[in-house]
């Protein structure tokens, strides 16, 4: 089986950061937000295939420097062509049936027992699902019997949800419903097609555990407190001669003496941090510097953002380079 990942989109949530990257590259935990979407998937994964678009040769050049453990391969759409239609433009030689993620989704399952239950299932696809409480800004499917969705509707109103059961990003589907997405325009899948595929067999398979998509900097830090939570976030101890709490993720070239950290840290090649300094709740990408006796929680700092002594950063998103 083939895998189909979406990869374009503007990331418009989580600017600035995503002027310069695509949202897929942003680190959580250790490692880019997608290399941990792509831990679900099964090791026996024939091939993955990218639907990128915005800063796609950014995407392309950072998969070649840091391979993955399936051959991939890049399909760029010239303009953006929304989820269907990007599936579309990338659904070249894919298997029948294939695998679709989204690729800002972290969650506690595993591909192949999602695989299994759409073998047992039969029918067109198979759709992951996630209870949630707010399903405002995700598509909601009404189960029936044996778990066969019997309605989709994606961000409806609350009054209009059918159920609190999301699409979790995780689905499989048989090759002919790329027959079905109209050619040359941007399409939604989740909005103009899947509730036209229902009829022909759609079921749902309910997740446990933790799910989260971390297309907004308040979501992306819960997924890597998750993640961490998890134990997927690495050893997590705290760096050479600080004090406080991890865990903490540390690249190469970290240096963090006397400095003191809360939990949940994700610190880039190369972060310092200066004595005094305390860091907590955070993402600091490569090169960031954190002047001495400066706070920073709940934020996310792009790569070479610089904070000066003594400052206070709560809950921000500086992007590329930016001082504060
Ligand atoms: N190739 C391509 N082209 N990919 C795209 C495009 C595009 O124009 N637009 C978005 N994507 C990718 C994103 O990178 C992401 O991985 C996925 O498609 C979904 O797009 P989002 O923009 O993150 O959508 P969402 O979070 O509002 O809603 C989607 O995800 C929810 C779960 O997180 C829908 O699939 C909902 O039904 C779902 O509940
Ligand atoms: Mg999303």
């Amino acid at each position: 089986m083939k895998a189909l990942v979406l990869v374009g989109g503007f990331g418009t949530r989580l600017r600035p950061i995503t002027y310069a990257i695509p949202k897929q590259l942003i680190p959580v935990a250790g490692k880019p937000m997608l290399y941990h979407v792509l831990d679900m998937l099964p090791k026996e994964i024939e091939e993955v295939v990218f639907a990128s678009g915005y800063k796609a040769d950014v995407l392309d050049a950072y998969l070649r420097s840091h391979p993955l453990p399936w051959p991939t391969r890049c399909v760029p759409e010239a303009e953006p062509l929304g989820t269907g239609g990007g599936m579309k433009n990338a659904s070249d030689g894919i298997s029948d049936p294939f695998l679709l993620l989204n690729s800002d989704v972290i969650a506690d399952v595993r591909a192949a027992d999602v695989i299994a239950f759409h073998r047992r299932h039969g029918g067109l696809g198979t759709m992951s699902l996630f209870e949630v409480e707010d399903t405002r800004p995700y598509g909601v499917a009404a189960l029936g019997e044996k778990d066969r969705i019997e309605r989709f509707v994606e961000k409806p109103a609350p009054e209009d949800a059918p159920s609190h059961w999301i699409n979790a990003g995780l689905q499989i589907w048989a090759r002919k419903v790329i027959d079905r997405i109209p050619g040359g325009r941007a399409v939604s899948w989740e909005n103009e097609i899947v509730p036209g595929l229902l009829a022909e067999g759609v079921y749902g398979f309910r997740m446990g555990g933790f799910w989260e998509d971390a297309g907004t900097p308040e979501r992306l830090l819960r997924a890597q407190r998750l993640l961490f939570d998890a134990h997927r976030g690495g050893a997590g101890s705290l760096p050479r001669g600080a004090r406080g709490t991890g865990p903490v993720a540390a690249g190469p070239g970290v240096g963090a003496k006397d400095a003191t950290f809360g939990p949940y840290v994700h610190l880039g090649e190369g972060v310092v941090i200066e004595a005094g300094a305390h860091v907590e709740n955070s993402i600091l990408m490569d090169g960031v510097h954190v002047g001495l006796g400066a706070s920073v929680t709940g934020a996310i700092l792009g790569p070479n953002v610089r904070v000066r002594p003594a400052s206070t950063i709560r809950g921000q998103v500086l992007g590329e380079g930016s001082e504060a």
